[in-house]
This record gives C-alpha cells, structure tokens and sequence, in this order.
C-alpha cells in the first residue's frame, strides 16, 4: 500500500541561516505508530511543522494522503491532527469550547457526540465545563490532544505527548493512542522516554543534528535487544577463525587479540559452554572474557555520538 505520508530530499534552513533539517527521506505506513527519537534540537519539532503545514520547506517535498503540502494544502492538513509541542490554550475558555472550535476551525459541522466521545476517552469529560487556566499541567496536555482528534483527523502528531505527565497518566495515553490505531489513525510521536518508544512504536527512527539516522522495526531493534556478546580476550594472537569454530559466527578484532560471539539471551541455550570446550581444543588460550548488553537506549546513545 502507498504511504500516508512521503517525505522526499527534505532540507530546512532556518532565516538566522541554520540548516535543522537536511535531505530527509521518510515513508509513514498507513495505519503504523512511527516513533521519532533524537537528542534536544535534532530536528524533530521542525520536521513535524513542515509535515502539518506550519513551517515551509527550503527543499524536498511532501505528500499527505497523496496531497502535496504546498499545492494542496487544505487537503493534506485536514487529514493531520496535532499536539504541538508547546501548550497553548486558551486559559479563559472552557474544555468543550476550545474543543469545539478547533473542529470548526476545520469547516467541519458540529458533532457533539464525537467531542464527548474524545473528552470520555480522555478522562475529561468531569471537566468538560471547567476553564483551562483551572487544570493541572496533564489535564491540559490532554486538552491539546483533545483538540487534536477533533475533526477526526486520519493522521495524529504527537510531540513529546507525555512530557511531565505522570506515570499513571502516561499508561493511560498509551491505551488512548492504542485505540486511536485500532480505529485506523496513523501516528507519528516524538519522545525522550525509550521506554515510551519500546512500548508503544511498530517503528523507530532516529534522528540528530537534521538527518535520519536510522530507520528500523521495533521487532528487529529488539531482536537486538535480546542478544548478548561476550568478549574473548587470546593468551596470543590468531590469524584466522578455526574452520572447526565456524558454527559459532565468531569475529576477530582487535588485531586477531579478541573474539566476540553474540548469543541470544532468550534462547534455550546461550553456546558458551560448548564454544569455551572448542576453543580449548582448538587450542585457543582466553586471557580474559567479558558480556555485555545492549539496550535501546545503549543502541540510540551510541548512534547519537557516533554521527
Ligand atoms: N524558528 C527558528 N529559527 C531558527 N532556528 C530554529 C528555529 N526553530 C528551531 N530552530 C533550530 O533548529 C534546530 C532544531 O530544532 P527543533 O525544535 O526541530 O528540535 P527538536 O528535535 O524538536 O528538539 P527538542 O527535543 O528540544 O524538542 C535547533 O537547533 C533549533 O535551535
Ligand atoms: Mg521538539
């Protein structure tokens, strides 16, 4: 199936002459909850604007459902529902007012049972009548989502959905933004929890200083996960891997100095007996050995500095 939104050649270069996005190349599958990771001013925000409209591309282009950002401008952006970054509400106004308004502000015609289907679903309908300035700062970051599914959007943006919100709340949003998908919404997050990323994304790309840097299923990311290495360190150095060894994937490194053999922690059997019994017959001598983890975090930490 063609992708909900296409993101092709996509550089930004702000007017104080600062390039924040540059030659970005991204497909979001319909129906998929993408989730954007990066470090504080990798871009993420920026490119989220240019998606929604917000901000003009200096190159690339983008398509929405098939409408291109700037041609069809209308088209795209009434398919996308956005929770900015930023909190701005209107302090004054009462839950379902702003609520409300933000489906009009779409043309679309007033649906009552839609505003109090979303204010249900995000645990506000108790304060359906309550000004904003009243709230505490989660109630009002789930106002923002509100607003944002009110013209029942096909696409939902969410940046930095859960910053500050507590952990309760936190698990409740997952469930929201899970039924969201289930009733076909598209959703693209940004965050700074991994964990949020691990729980909730089919898919995970990472970006840093304007560029994508990796794109990958959570699954495979994973399957990373689980695996584990061990660092062998020889009495004396080896030319080659041992024909004999070769079932075992080992690598050579450091100068023929070091193996490492990876094995899968979730398996029934990790190897490591039998490969240290074959490594004494082969008359490998190991001086020193060491395991060692990766997790995502590790995974998006080191991607990060090594870019
Ligand atoms: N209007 C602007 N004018 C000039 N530079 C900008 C503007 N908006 C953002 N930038 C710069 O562009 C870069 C990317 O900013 P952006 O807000 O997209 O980052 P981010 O990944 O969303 O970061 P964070 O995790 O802190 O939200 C930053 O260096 C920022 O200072
Ligand atoms: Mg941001």
């Amino acid at each position: 199936m063609s992708p909900i939104i296409s993101v092709s050649g996509l550089s930004k270069v702000y007017g104080s002459g600062f390039k924040a996005l540059n030659n970005i190349n991204l497909d979001i599958a319909r129906g998929e909850i993408f989730a954007l990771l990066g470090p504080n001013g990798a871009g993420k925000t920026t490119l989220i604007s240019i998606v929604c409209g917000i901000t003009n591309p200096s190159t690339g282009s983008v398509t929405v459902g098939g409408h291109d950002i700037n041609g069809d401008y209308r088209a795209a952006r009434s398919l996308i529902g956005l929770v900015p970054q930023e909190l701005h509400t209107d302090a004054f106004e009462s839950v379902w007012d702003t609520v409300t308004f933000s489906r009009g502000l779409f043309g679309k015609p007033k649906n009552p049972a839609h505003i109090e289907k979303v204010l249900k679903d995000l645990s506000l309908w108790d304060k359906k009548d309550s000004k904003i300035i009243t709230l505490s700062g989660g109630m009002k970051r789930r106002v923002m989502i509100a607003k944002a599914l009110s013209h029942e959007p096909k696409i939902l943006f969410l940046d930095e959905p859960t910053a500050g919100v507590d952990v309760e709340l936190r698990k409740g949003m997952w469930e929201v933004v899970r039924a969201l998908q289930a009733s076909g919404v598209t959703i693209i997050l940004t965050t700074h929890y991994i964990e949020e990323a691990e729980e909730m994304a089919d898919r995970i790309g990472v970006i840093n200083k304007g560029e994508i840097i990796l794109v990958e299923d959570k699954a495979t990311l994973i399957q990373k996960l689980g695996s584990k290495r061990l660092t062998l360190e020889l009495q004396a150095k080896l030319d080659e891997i041992p024909a004999a060894l070769a079932p075992y994937n080992l690598a050579l490194a450091e100068g023929g100095q070091q193996i490492t053999y990876h094995y899968d922690t979730k398996g029934d059997r990790t190897g490591i007996t039998s490969l240290l019994s074959d490594l004494r017959t082969a008359g490998i001598r190991i001086s020193d050995l060491d395991t060692e983890q990766s997790s995502l975090e590790d995974i998006f930490v080191s991607l990060v500095k090594r870019s």
